[in-house]
């Protein structure tokens, strides 16, 4: 079976996170999304992927080459000015022949794909959609279905009094490579504009597929941040009933488990007066000095340093991330080489993209976010 993935997007909700890193590359539990991708659409089957990239490809071409090193065999279509979702797999048309899997490359979920696959040939769809409950549906494409899941109408993104289901696109699809001769060649395109309303209007069969699988969409620090917190607690409640991340152990933290909810990568140095609140993931080489806390839910990256005395909770490191002497980091996200200095207080919600220094005596209140690179000299900031 093949799949596109559709990964070209900017990921600008997500700056600056994603300034120097496209959003399929950002990490879930110090690894990067799209290999956790891969590894799934591999456990399920999917043989052959084609990344429809366009916002830093390189970044994902020289991490994953030609796919060797994860067992599937990966192909970059070129697209020299994004294309659109539609217009990205319609530029990949030549090589599809057969049904085909199509997933927006941000969309964290343990959807099984076998039973879509199944739903998808019971029904004689030409395209299947996966859906998903939300609670606010006007961010989403909104689906509306007869009482046998063929759907009766997709609108993008409607305003509040237009939406009128709360299911919505999951961004996963069965497609037929016949629907594909609807979209335009070499222009730009959108299925949930484009192709997905079209073919509705035209009476093909387009169907919907209720999944109650977990979902999120990591398209903003808010939910890339939750998505850490409902793997590490084990439970994502959320509408349309609870749904036991751990007990399926959707994702494991890599590392050893030296205590329950506590998972140490190789390497790590931790003094013995550290207070370690489960659930904590430390990547290799991580050193925490005498004194500090660490309280989760919360992930370190690799070979980070936590100071003395410094507490760090619930918060999201990335690689390389050195916290100051008696610092406080509080549920705020910390990409890669980030120095908070002695004494720094983050706030939740804040935001320090990679390389970010703050020197000593600085104070963040909540959802300061810092651009790449950006040095806070000592005691610029100070508490309102
Ligand atoms: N190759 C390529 N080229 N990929 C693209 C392009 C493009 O021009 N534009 C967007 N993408 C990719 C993005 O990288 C992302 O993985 C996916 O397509 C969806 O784009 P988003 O920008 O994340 O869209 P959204 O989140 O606002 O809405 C989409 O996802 C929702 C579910 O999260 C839509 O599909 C909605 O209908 C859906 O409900
Ligand atoms: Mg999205």
């Amino acid at each position: 079976m093949k799949a596109v993935v559709l990964a070209g997007g900017e990921g600008i909700r997500l700056r600056p996170l994603t300034s120097n890193l496209p959003k399929p590359m950002i990490p879930i539990l110090n690894r990067p999304f799209l290999e956790r991708l891969l590894l799934r659409l591999k456990e399920h089957g999917v043989g052959e992927v084609a990344l429809a990239l366009s916002y830093l490809p390189e970044v994902v071409k020289s991490r994953f080459g030609d796919g060797d090193g994860l067992g599937v065999r990966l192909f970059y279509p070129q697209e020299e000015r994004p294309l659109g979702t539609a217009g990205a797999v319609k530029n990949w048309a030549i090589h599809l022949n057969d049904a085909f899997f199509v997933f927006n490359g941000d969309i964290f979920t343990d959807l099984d794909l076998g039973q879509v696959l199944r739903f998808h040939r019971e029904k004689q769809a030409k395209a299947t959609i996966v859906l998903t409950q939300v609670e606010d549906p006007t961010a989403y494409g909104v689906v509306e279905m007869d009482p046998s899941g063929r759907v009766k109408r997709f609108v993008e993104k409607p305003p509040a009094d237009q939406a009128n289901s709360r299911w919505v696109n999951a961004g996963t699809y069965v497609l037929e490579p016949e629907v594909l001769e609807h979209i335009p060649a070499g222009k730009h395109s959108m299925f949930e504009r484009g192709l997905f309303p079209l073919l509705v209007e035209m009476g093909v069969p387009v169907y919907g597929y209720p999944s109650r699988a977990y979902w999120m969409d990591l398209g903003t620090p808010r939910n890339y941040l939750q998505v850490h917190r409902d793997l590490l607690l084990g439970g994502a409640s959320f509408i349309g009933g609870s749904n036991l991340v751990g007990q399926r152990s959707m994702v494991r933290p890599d590392g050893e488990m030296v205590q329950e909810g506590v998972w140490v990568g190789a390497g790590c140095r931790i003094a013995p007066d550290v207070r370690l609140k489960p659930p904590v993931a430390l990547g290799p080489r991580c050193v925490v000095e005498s004194g500090a806390q660490v309280l989760g839910p919360l992930v370190m990256g690799a070979e980070c340093i936590v100071g003395a005395g410094a507490v760090v909770d619930g918060a999201l490191l990335w690689d390389r991330v050195q916290v100051g002497p008696k610092a406080t980091l509080t549920r705020c996200i910390v990409a890669g080489g980030v120095v908070v200095g002695a004494g720094v207080t983050v706030g939740p919600g804040c935001v320090l993209a990679d390389g970010v220094v703050v020197e000593e005596g600085n104070h963040l209140g909540d959802g300061v976010v810092l651009w790449p690179g950006k040095h806070l000299e000592a005691g610029s900031l100070t508490r309102a």
